[in-house]
């Protein structure tokens, strides 16, 4: 039994966001911009916001976004009667657009509310349009949204139906500006996305297709982006394949990987992607044997003769893109495995299709000291 829903439209191709201020989301309508400084100076996502005419523009999004961005945002929504959040940006931008876009309808002044304290939403929040500039979170089609308390010190996805986008342009010459460090990153997020989709205790056909097919494009397009990072082709590829990894996790979640990763970003700020990557290899190395031949499945299907060969294609992927390996080249102490063990625990490792104990992780962690 299962269950396939996706409401948000998607225009995709190459320069598909010249034509935004026609789509119907955005035409004579008060829209609000939301981005991130970064962003906002790329000459060709500045032109693109002049063309938007919007009543106003936030861009003081920061990566890993706060509960205080949210809630400064919701303020300038608010102030502007705002019709449309168009969020343009990576994962944090888009992130931050939905929680905000949600609470703003609300009388509450903090989306602490929502993240942390146990509210759900039930009003209909302003429409949001996604236009993504990295190839990774899947955010501009998933019901989710990544946000860290830093009083709290507490990084958790949070989801509603009301999150979803009502449309989401995806134009891959968005990506050409994205240094590698950050392609690299934000491509083994996707990855990690195909592989907690297909892995989920949730799994489901639809989303274990598209993950499978999102796998397969990454590792025959990444070292191409590597070399020539203005490839078409390849940026192309990467953006579908971010695209079609986010629908691959959404319905059935993330695993181990992603609750791994949340002490890393939390406390160590790796960034998202490069705190999924951390352990990736050392995860499928412990959950291919619980899941009856699938992992040997989908690494066929991805072109590999066995798992081992696609983990290593995995650890030279990170190497090549400035991703760390090891405690060490993370900055990370061994002293502070203990709290990252422990802090692991977030409910999504309930979905990983092997039971993992802190005796598990400390396994891992002393592999990842050195290699
Ligand atoms: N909502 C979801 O479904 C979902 C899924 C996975 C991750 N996330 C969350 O998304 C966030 C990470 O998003 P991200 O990985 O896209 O990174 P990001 O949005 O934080 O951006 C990373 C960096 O790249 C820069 N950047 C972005 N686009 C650029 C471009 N075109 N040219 C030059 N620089 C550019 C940004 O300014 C930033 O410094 C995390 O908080 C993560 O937890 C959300
Ligand atoms: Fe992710």
């Amino acid at each position: 039994m299962w269950t396939f829903h996706l409401p948000t439209k998607i225009h995709f191709g190459l320069n598909a966001a010249a034509s935004i201020s026609e789509l119907p989301e955005i035409c004579g309508r008060r829209v609000v911009i939301v981005t991130d400084s970064v962003v906002r100076s790329v000459s060709e996502i500045q032109q693109l916001i002049e063309k938007t005419a919007p009543s106003a523009v936030f861009d003081k999004v920061r990566p890993n976004p706060t509960v205080a961005n949210v809630d400064e945002l919701t303020r300038l929504l608010r102030e502007n009667n705002a019709e449309t959040v168009l969020a343009i940006g990576g994962g944090s931008s888009m992130d931050t657009a939905k929680a905000a876009a949600n609470l703003a309808v609300t009388t509450d002044a903090s989306i602490r509310a929502y993240h942390s304290e146990g509210k759900t939403f039930s009003q209909k929040p302003i429409p949001v349009v996604t236009i993504p500039t990295t190839a990774g979170t899947g955010s501009e089609v998933t019901p989710i949204a990544v946000l860290d308390d830093e009083e709290k010190i507490f990084k958790s996805p949070m989801s509603s139906p009301s999150f979803y986008p009502v449309c989401a342009v995806v134009d891959p010459a968005l990506t050409f500006s994205l240094p590698i460090h950050v392609t690299a990153a934000t491509v083994l997020d996707a990855l990690s996305h195909a592989i907690e989709g297909y892995w989920s205790k949730q799994h489901q056909p639809i989303c274990d297709t598209l993950a499978k097919e999102a796998a397969r494009i990454i590792f025959a397009h990444l070292p191409e982006v590597y070399d020539n990072p203005k490839s078409a082709a390849g940026r192309k590829a990467l953006s579908y394949a971010a695209l079609t990894a986010g629908i691959a996790f959404h319905l059935p979640k993330n695993a181990m990987i992603h609750a791994c990763s949340f002490p890393l970003s939390n406390r160590l700020h790796l960034s998202h992607g490069a705190a999924c990557a951390f352990t990736m290899e050392e995860a499928i190395r412990f959950n291919a044997p619980a899941m009856n031949g699938r992992m040997e499945e989908f690494a066929k299907f991805c072109g590999f003769d066995e798992i081992e060969t696609m983990i290593q294609t995995i650890a030279f992927l990170k190497r090549r893109g400035g991703l760390p390996c090891t405690l060490q080249e993370a900055g990370i102490d061994s002293s502070l495995t203990e709290t990252l063990i422990r802090e692991s625990f977030h409910p999504l490792m309930n979905n990983n299709p092997r039971p993992v104990t802190e005796e598990d992780l400390r396994k891992i962690y002393t592999k990842l000291e050195a290699r």
